[in-house]
């Protein structure tokens, strides 16, 4: 009899673990989509070049497609005050000027939030943030003042900086690197000489082994539950940025609505495969509200600018296939109508934004040619025929390797054209650089 309880009981918690969401985290049913300005303006950013970029993704109506989320990067504060209170760089964010030299960003979120967008902000779990370590003396925008005034990182501050950005702030969203605990090691040069103090290192790059992965993951499961006691709703959005060091696929999920996968993007074309290898090769743990994060988006910079329109479709299409963030990482004032059509066409947004949430798995892999495939809510697939190489080739898919038994409809979803049945398998030309994406059904 005991048994028989003690095994019902057994069964009934396993059938609560998996049919409860995993309950940490905010809120990202489907993966997010706006806009950060690391790409573009580094920490030359100013409230200016943000708010120019907003009035863009309404005019163009790309915030209508679903660019949303205005976020900031690095380079907003301007030091910590002696009683913890971050103190906004005004000279970059005139607003957050406040007669009691408070500093405070609501005006800036309230000015988002108006114009029906949401608004971001970016932190670090540790004391000091990545340009830093990374910036020298000269990079623009780095706090200022003593050591301590210098520490604007999370790192004893949690509930203190959490309050302020989700309490008083109202941010929507928080992008948090990991930097502190990775860069600043007693070895390094401007830790020996005093201008900041150490910490760790709990993330050595390249040296998994000497790794602190626990300590960590805790951190960030710290913050985050520093963020919940302001907002229990959890309606917001937070954004894991370790890089895919840490061990962060294996919890990451539980931590964040989404987590870098590897190091920063650039705008060649090589960084945006790597980058989108290191998400596309760990389908295991996305799903509605949990999402591998490959970095920005390089579209309308570099390899991926207006004379590269193929590139930024093949980027556009990776990324949607395999359910990734679309942030775009571009001046989009500076667009020209033919990237804003890359970024805003909306079949490859549905794709992306699938309310099923499922990822993109690999399904082939020869030479230069990839195929990638993701189930759809519907029933259909999108399918996504990459081509890595700088060479013209041919990609071949079967109906049965995709799950199809019967014949099949497809729709290009770049050429918008109609939906052609198809009976064993689909075989496409590809250009240079080229993927096609396409939508494939079961014939009604
Ligand atoms: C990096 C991060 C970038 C950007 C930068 C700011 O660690 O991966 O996306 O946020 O820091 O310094």
């Amino acid at each position: 009899m005991l048994k028989k309880v003690t095994l019902s009981l057994g069964a009934a918690a396993l059938a609560l673990m998996f049919a409860s969401p995993v309950l940490a985290a905010g809120t990202a049913p489907v993966p997010p989509m706006g806009w950060n300005p690391w790409n573009a303006f580094g920490t030359g950013v100013t409230e200016e070049r943000i708010l120019a970029v907003a009035d863009t993704l309404k005019k163009s109506g790309l915030a209508d497609a679903g660019y949303r989320y205005v976020n900031m990067d690095d380079g907003w504060w301007l030091k910590r005050r002696a009683d913890g209170r971050i103190v906004v760089r005004t000279s970059i964010f005139p607003s957050a000027a406040t007669p009691d030299g408070n500093t405070s960003l609501r005006p800036f979120t309230d000015h988002l939030h108006a114009m029906g967008l949401k608004a971001g902000l970016y932190t670090d779990i540790g004391r000091n943030a990545c340009s830093q370590a990374w910036g020298g003396k000269t990079a623009a925008n780095l706090p200022e003042g003593s050591t301590a005034e210098r520490e604007i990182g999370s790192y004893g501050h949690q509930a203190q900086d959490m309050k302020l950005i989700f309490g008083e702030w109202r941010f929507d969203y928080i992008k948090v690197d990991a930097c502190g605990p990775a860069d600043f090691q007693p070895a390094k040069a401007f830790v020996k000489d005093g201008t900041y103090r150490a910490l760790g290192p709990w993330i050595v790059r390249g040296k998994p082994n000497a790794r602190d992965n626990a300590r960590i993951e805790n951190l960030y499961a710290s913050l985050d539950a520093a963020i919940a006691a302001v907002r229990p709703r959890r309606d917001y959005v937070f954004s894991i940025c370790s890089w895919g060091e840490a061990g962060v696929q294996a919890w990451g999920y539980k931590r964040g609505n989404l987590w870098r996968t590897s190091e920063d993007i650039n705008a060649h074309w090589k960084s945006m495969l790597d980058n989108f290898d290191s998400a596309a090769g760990h389908p295991e743990t996305v799903g509605p509200g949990h999402w591998n994060d490959p970095d920005m988006l390089e579209i309308g910079n570099g390899d991926f600018d207006a004379d590269h329109l193929t590139e930024a479709r093949a980027h556009m299409s990776m990324w949607a296939v395999i359910a990734a963030p679309l942030l775009l990482g571009s001046d989009v004032t500076k667009w020209p109508q033919s990237l804003i059509d890359i970024a805003g066409n909306r079949e490859v947004i549905a794709i992306d934004q699938d309310p099923a949430g499922h990822p993109g798995k690999i399904v082939s892999r020869a030479g230069d040619t990839e195929v990638v495939a993701k189930p759809l809510a519907d029933g259909s697939r999108a399918v996504a025929l990459i081509n890595r190489g700088s060479g013209a080739v041919t990609a071949s898919v079967t109906l049965k390797q995709l799950g199809f038994d019967g014949a099949v409809t497809v729709r290009d979803v770049w050429a918008h054209s109609d939906a052609t049945p198809v009976y064993d398998g689909i075989t496409v030309s590809l250009a240079a650089h080229e993927t096609k994406l396409l939508r494939v059904g079961k014939t009604q």
